[in-house]
């Protein structure tokens, strides 16, 4: 399969670069570039390098640095931004700091007849965010395109496919980045474009009916999209050889157990095993108000449930792991093969008797997982649900957590959900969803005083998780989860928005 390598200088973009990449069908895979030699690249069959950003001066000792050789591999290469720098520099050009003229943010960029400026108008609008730039681009570079305090925007060795852009192309600011990425990939890297969802799913499920024929295969289904669509594409290739456990502690939201289960199993015909053991986990949180002690309580009462259960089963030979790519990366594995155990069932891997694991979405993002999703046939909804933390609403709970407590607050979640989707808001705000707080206010009902629990409403909108904004939602939206919530639901006398960004807050409230 044709492929590209994102050779990563430690840019916080390398992700997206390599997204952008798939998105014009071609696979993408990142390599931290002390990971990977000259050698290695030119054994491995790529169309194509991007060198990302990355934070530091090429000058600087200390700064990543890459075998020159690799620009005579005769592979096309893009520089971007540090990378950029770092071509030039590997060719004896000449980089300076841009000192007060540094520049951040949307700049106009003028560009010239290039290969890589196919269907990019002379004036346009890029993104750059650097403090160093090339002053001369090296002999045989010609310079392409320039801002006002930018010379070099981009340069070119056309006769090498060497090319280099100081702006960053994969960020949506700049106006034609993704025709730049397609002119890279389709006409100085020869890409076809062939990595499409629907050639994902079909050859993956041809791999594993060869390669796990007549094999035992457990999953731990946990109703998230990842574990889903593992599951579903293992059992489209193994049918009945696969086992899925579904271990239900009692702290999903309304129905969600109820939905997990009847999806998969009835309407999806998954061998699929229900473990009702709401009772074990609330005996074991009984008291418990402290967050960290409620994570690893249930994350080490899921591994008792799953290993019983497992048990039962007999001899497993595979393990199915719901690692999905951004994963791979962030734990810096490579293709190293460190296996990095699902955040949801962490520690699995060491007290189930098993021969190997299986990550059938190791090499996908997200959006890709989910496309992969609908291409298998699993619903919309679960496909594009929102996040949902492996602890579940035992930290949506402030305190200790009792039976009425999560009901009471099922209630009020599936409330406020049907609001956002009743406004048609659920593709806009990432996560959201309700909080009961350990305190009660008082208020007035009729003629009658109320002591009712406060409940807090928690919607955000983020990228990835690590940072996030709070949606603004509209009041009339709010007011009607807040209405309806202190009507239907009777122990709830309050409910407070919450409008505080991560950082300083986290998305969870514990
Ligand atoms: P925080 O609260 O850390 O949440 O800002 C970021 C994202 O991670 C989810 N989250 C968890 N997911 N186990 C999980 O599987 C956990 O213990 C956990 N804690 C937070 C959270 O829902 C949000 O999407």
């Amino acid at each position: 399969m044709e492929k590209i390598l994102v050779l990563d200088f430690g840019g916080q973009y390398n992700q997206l670069i390599a997204r952008r990449v798939r998105d014009e069908h071609v696979y993408a895979e990142i390599k931290a570039y002390s990971k990977i030699t000259a050698d290695k690249i030119a054994s491995e069959g790529y169309a194509g390098i991007i060198f990302t950003g990355g934070p530091n001066s090429v000058y600087d000792p200390s700064s990543p640095h890459f075998d020159p050789a690799v620009l005579n591999l005769g592979i096309p290469v893009l520089g971007i931004c540090y990378g950029c720098q770092l071509m030039a520099y590997m060719e004896n050009g000449e980089i300076c700091s841009a000192g007060s003229i540094s520049e951040y943010g949307k700049v106009d960029l003028t560009v010239k007849q290039s290969p890589l400026f196919k269907n990019v108008p002379e004036k346009s609008v890029c993104w750059m965010s650097h403090t160093d730039y090339v002053k001369t681009p090296p002999a045989h570079f010609e310079i392409i395109a320039s801002t006002d305090n930018c010379p070099v925007a981009a340069m070119c060795d056309e006769s090498r496919n060497l090319y280099a852009v100081q702006f960053h192309p994969e960020v949506t600011h700049t106006e034609y980045g993704k025709a730049i990425l397609h002119n890279f990939l389709y006409d100085v890297c020869r890409c076809k474009g062939e990595w499409t969802m629907e050639n994902f799913a079909a050859s993956s499920i041809e791999k594993y009916r060869e390669t796990l024929k007549g094999k035992r295969v457990l999953c731990a289904l946990s109703g998230g999209v990842d574990s889903s669509v593992a599951a579903v594409m293992l059992h489209k290739a193994i049918g009945d050889n696969l086992t899925c456990v579904f271990v239900d502690h009692g702290l999903l939201r309304k129905d969600e157990g109820d939905i997990v289960e009847n999806t998969f199993k009835t309407k999806m015909g998954l061998n699929l095993i229900r473990v009702n053991a709401s009772d074990r986990f609330l005996a074991k949180l009984e008291g418990v108000t402290e967050p960290e002690k409620k994570r690893k309580i249930i994350g080490e009462e899921f591994i008792r449930v799953f290993e019983e259960e497992a048990k039962k089963i007999g001899k497993v030979q595979v393990l199915v792991q719901g690692t999905i790519y951004p994963d791979v990366v962030e734990s810096g594995a490579g293709d190293a093969a460190v296996i990095k155990s699902h955040h949801n069932v962490g520690g699995l891997p060491d007290v189930i008797d098993f021969d190997e694991i299986v990550e059938p979405l190791r090499n996908l993002f997200k959006d890709e997982v989910r496309a992969v999703g609908i291409e298998l046939g699993i619903p919309y909804e679960l496909v594009w649900r929102q996040p949902f933390p492996g602890p579940g609403l035992a930290i949506r709970v402030m305190g200790d957590i009792t039976k009425e407590k999560l009901d009471t607050l099922r209630l009020a979640d599936a409330i406020f959900r049907e609001e956002i989707l009743n406004a048609g808001l659920e593709r806009d705000v990432n996560q959201y969803f309700a909080v009961l707080t350990n305190n009660r206010t008082v208020g007035v009902m009729g003629d009658a005083r109320t002591y009712g629990y406060t409940v807090a409403l928690r919607a955000v909108s983020t990228d990835d998780f690590m940072t996030a904004d709070w949606s603004r939602l509209p009041y009339d939206v709010l007011a009607r989860a807040s209405a309806r919530i202190t009507n239907e639901v009777h122990s709830v006398g309050r409910v407070v928005y919450d409008v505080t960004s991560k950082p300083p807050a986290t998305v969870e409230w514990e």
